[in-house]
């Protein structure tokens, strides 16, 4: 056990039949409770618009769902006990009331009134569920009310704005968990420790030291069949207005005043506020075309289902961004983002100055610039490339690499949902991104959502098109794989 048992509460999931659910929240709230990380208490009521499906059939669904995914065939006692389901309309606010009713019985006696009111939803249907869930009286509790809003928070700025606005209609933002599940990664959080926690790192941690940051989440799978949610999104909104955004902000913020939710979240939006206005020359859309993946045919993006036949939606962004802050000023931060690549790989390279004295010119060869990598998917950990002298009577350098793995037990890693699910409970919203966040993000990508020009085409199971490694090379560099 990780933690000792927080306060019991109730899990309302709004989408309880649908893919999160299943694949994610089921598990880690299964996993949870087993590892006796939640109250005995807990109970967890999926939501959804299935009138003919009873607590019986839903426990039935949850039990084969834990199962497909190699779960110990669904502890029967979890299942029966602490899975219910409720039929809800979301046009319908007597059905909210029947819901309100629910809640409450499932309550006495057992959790305090403390809800977690988690909208697992399309995000075409976060406004009417937040609407009735407020006329409801749903905001409100005698315990706490936790509202969890999953991503994409709005689909451009007007959208968050509004969004935001409906939100605090009846919820203050102390309730307010907006979901980036990078943001419950072992490694993302990491980032803080290693910043913060080795004076050693901070002190060379800005434009003196170092040249430009590239930060990478290449994805070897394709869209495969999401093509109704992709067509409408695209990496931009998909990937880079959220999670490449996080490690963004994390990788670039100040120090913050304490280890606290609100200390770190104000950081974070000062980075947002201090990134200049990308132009023009500074980003690069592509979209994969037919190609092969470890000898595998691969279709390109305009092939796969449901895509449109002359679809413009980018499956690949690459940008150059400037942080015009003090610490920044004058380097580059590289983000660069795609689907159905040679492989999976998410990672921040920093890049080290050279020393500013070529001294060893006439004896070896020049030193290489120092380079710290932060892996946080698929092997977590840190890698720092150093110079040493090569052995031998021959004086010249070579390139060695210091290493961090965590240890390969996959269970030994929380998932992200396990690490954010408790974080709901306990109440700290260090790891949800706050209001002003959300806005600062989209008031940086808006302009660039309407310039959106025709995708550059690059072979599937390639690093992207040509021009992305222009965009790099313009300043001197190369993209780390
Ligand atoms: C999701 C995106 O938010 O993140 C997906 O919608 C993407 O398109 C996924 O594949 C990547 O998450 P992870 O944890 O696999 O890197």
């Amino acid at each position: 056990m990780r933690n000792p048992p927080h306060a019991p509460c109730t899990f309302v999931i709004f989408g309880g039949t649908g893919d999160l659910m299943r694949k994610k929240l089921l598990p880690s709230l299964y996993r949870l409770a087993q590892n006796g990380a939640f109250d005995k208490g807990c109970q967890v009521l999926g939501v959804a618009r299935d009138r003919s499906l009873t607590d019986k059939q839903f426990r039935a669904w949850a039990r084969a769902a834990l199962s497909d995914l190699g779960l110990p065939a669904g502890d029967r006692d979890w299942c029966d006990q602490c899975l219910h389901y409720q039929p809800v309309d979301m046009n319908s606010p007597d059905d909210f009331k029947a819901l309100a009713a629910r809640i409450g019985a499932l309550e006495a006696g057992r959790s305090a009134g403390n809800r977690v009111l988690y909208l697992a939803l399309p995000p075409a249907s976060f406004e009417g569920t937040i609407e009735a869930l407020g006329k409801a009286g749903l905001n409100r509790s005698k315990g706490w009310t936790r509202l969890v809003v999953e991503k994409p928070f709005g689909h451009d700025l007007d959208s968050a704005l509004r969004l935001n606005a409906l939100v605090h209609k009846y919820f203050d933002e102390t309730q307010i968990y907006r979901i980036d599940h990078y943001l419950g990664k072992e490694t993302v959080q990491n980032l803080l420790a290693f910043r913060f926690g080795n004076a050693l790192f901070e002190s060379a941690w800005n434009r003196d030291h170092i040249k430009s940051v590239q930060i990478s989440v290449a994805e070897q799978t394709s869209i495969g069949s999401r093509a109704g949610y992709y067509e409408n999104t695209g990496a931009l909104r998909d990937m880079v207005q959220n999670h490449l955004t996080q490690l963004l902000t994390l990788t670039a913020m100040e120090v913050p005043a304490a280890f606290a939710a609100d200390s770190i979240r104000f950081e974070k939006v000062k980075v947002l506020r201090s990134v200049a206005p990308i132009g023009r020359d500074a980003i690069v859309f592509g979209q994969y075309a037919p190609g092969k993946v470890d000898g595998k045919k691969l279709p390109g993006y305009l092939q796969e289902p449901g895509v449109t036949p002359r679809s413009r939606t980018e499956t690949y962004v690459a940008m150059r961004l400037e942080v015009q802050n003090w610490r920044w000023q004058g380097v580059p931060f590289y983000l660069r983002t795609g689907k159905s690549m040679p492989q999976r790989s998410t990672r921040i390279v920093i890049d080290f100055r050279k020393p500013p004295v070529a001294l060893f010119r006439t004896v070896g060869r020049r030193p290489h610039r120092n380079t710290l990598a932060i892996n946080l998917q698929p092997d977590q950990g840190f890698d720092l490339t150093f110079e040493v002298k090569s052995p031998g009577d021959r004086f010249t350098l070579q390139t060695e690499r210091m290493q961090f793995r965590y240890p390969e037990i996959k269970d030994s890693l929380w998932d992200g949902y396990e690490t954010l699910l408790l974080e709901i409970v306990r109440g700290d919203q260090t790891l949800f991104v706050h209001a002003d966040e959300t806005e600062a993000s989209w008031r940086l990508y808006a302009p660039l959502l309407r310039r959106r020009s025709m995708p550059h085409p690059y072979a599937a199971g390639s690093w992207g098109p040509e021009a992305a490694d222009k965009l790099m090379r313009a300043t001197g560099g190369d993209w780390t794989t």
